[in-house]
């Protein structure tokens, strides 16, 4: 009993120290705007992908700043279902809501991306947050027959954002977040193929779609000079969440692979941390067509950073998207 006990307590040690060093590597933590319950009081936003990861957390995080959060989702039942979850947490959490009287959270609404609806019925929106995205899926095309990856993480939310820029401009200062990722360096824009026909590699194509996020950014914030609307673009880390619903785990290696992802990921809550600053901290009104991590700004490779690349970029995608000028 001694032996077990002794050992016990070895293993209860050892998973403390590497959970902390863990830690120390996941990167900071801290919980923007904590101290700040009201900094989002009267502002709107709009999350894509609010259902699940990081959306659902970027989504939480806003509320308890006072924001009225849109939750721009694709199923409505799976909405629904995040959406009561979220409101339960609220209140446990001291929050507002129905019946309390502490006012300050903000208000949830689920939406179901239905573009045309959402413009006519929202008279504002001071945040757009382009969080939704779908990750190293096998070969599948949308309904308009785009890649996969691309349509979505890209094309989806450059068809999106164009719809709602005359709001988001009579709504100025207003602010546009593009949710990135690292892995963007792997990737290239191949016109040549677009649409993968000729080949397809599921981890290129993420990658393209990312470096296509970030590219899409900074093309917007040239376009968008002079008008109060801002746009940048992060990348969160790694983060526990459900992006890897398409990547296949051996049986054998997953304990391992959930070992791992406890110690070295970020839950969403600190995932979302950049997110939810480019949201609302006063520290980057006014900064536009910047990358960040962290809640700090990062440096860019070249290839995410050429202009005649952003620029070419856009205009396929407003052809393909079928935006007639
Ligand atoms: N997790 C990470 O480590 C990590 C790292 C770097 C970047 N990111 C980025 O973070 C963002 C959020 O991902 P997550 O990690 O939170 O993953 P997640 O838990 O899988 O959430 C993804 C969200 O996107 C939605 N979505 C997927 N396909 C869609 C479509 N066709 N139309 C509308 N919505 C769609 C999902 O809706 P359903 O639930 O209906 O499928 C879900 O709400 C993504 O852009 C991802 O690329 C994540
Ligand atoms: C797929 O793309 C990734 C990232 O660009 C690359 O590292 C890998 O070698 C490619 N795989 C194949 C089979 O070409
Ligand atoms: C942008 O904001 C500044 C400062 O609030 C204001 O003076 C200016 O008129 C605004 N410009 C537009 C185009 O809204």
């Amino acid at each position: 009993m001694a032996l077990v006990a002794t050992v016990a307590a070895l293993l209860a040690a050892l998973g403390g120290t590497v959970w902390l060093a863990a830690r120390r590597f996941v990167g900071p933590s801290v919980r923007h705007g904590g101290g700040d319950s009201g900094l989002m009081h009267g502002k709107t936003v709009l999350i894509t992908g609010a259902n699940s990861g990081l959306g659902r957390a970027t989504a939480a995080e806003l509320l308890r700043l006072g924001a009225r959060v849109i939750m721009g989702c694709r199923d409505r039942a799976r909405a629904e279902e995040a959406a009561g979850q979220l409101r339960r947490e609220l209140r446990q959490a001291g929050g507002a809501g129905p019946g309390s009287d502490a006012g300050e959270a903000g208000e949830l609404v689920v939406r179901e991306l239905d573009l045309a609806s959402l413009r006519s019925e929202e008279p504002r929106l001071d945040v757009l947050i382009n969080n939704a995205g779908i990750f190293q899926c096998p070969y599948m095309k949308t309904e308009d027959g785009f890649e996969m990856q691309f349509g979505v993480n890209h094309l989806g939310h450059f068809l999106l954002t164009n719809l709602l820029l005359g709001l988001l401009k009579s709504s100025a200062p207003s602010r546009i977040v593009v949710v990135s990722s690292k892995l963007y360096k792997y990737g290239d824009i191949n016109f040549e193929d677009l649409n993968s026909e000729q080949s397809y590699n599921k981890s290129f194509c993420y990658s393209r779609s990312k470096l296509a996020n970030i590219l899409f950014t900074r093309e917007l914030a040239r376009r968008l000079e002079g008008t109060n609307v801002t746009v940048n673009v992060l990348h969160p880390g790694i983060v526990r969440t459900n992006l890897g619903r398409h990547v296949h785990i051996p049986l054998l290696v997953k304990p391992l692979f959930n070992l791992v992802s406890w110690a070295f990921f970020k839950t969403p809550v600190e995932g979302a941390q950049t997110s939810v600053y480019l949201a609302s901290s006063p520290e980057v009104e006014g900064v536009s067509g910047k990358y960040f991590g962290d809640c700090k700004e990062e440096a860019l490779l070249p290839k995410a950073m050429d202009e005649s690349v952003a620029r070419k970029l856009w205009d396929i995608s407003e052809v393909m998207v079928g935006i007639l000028k």
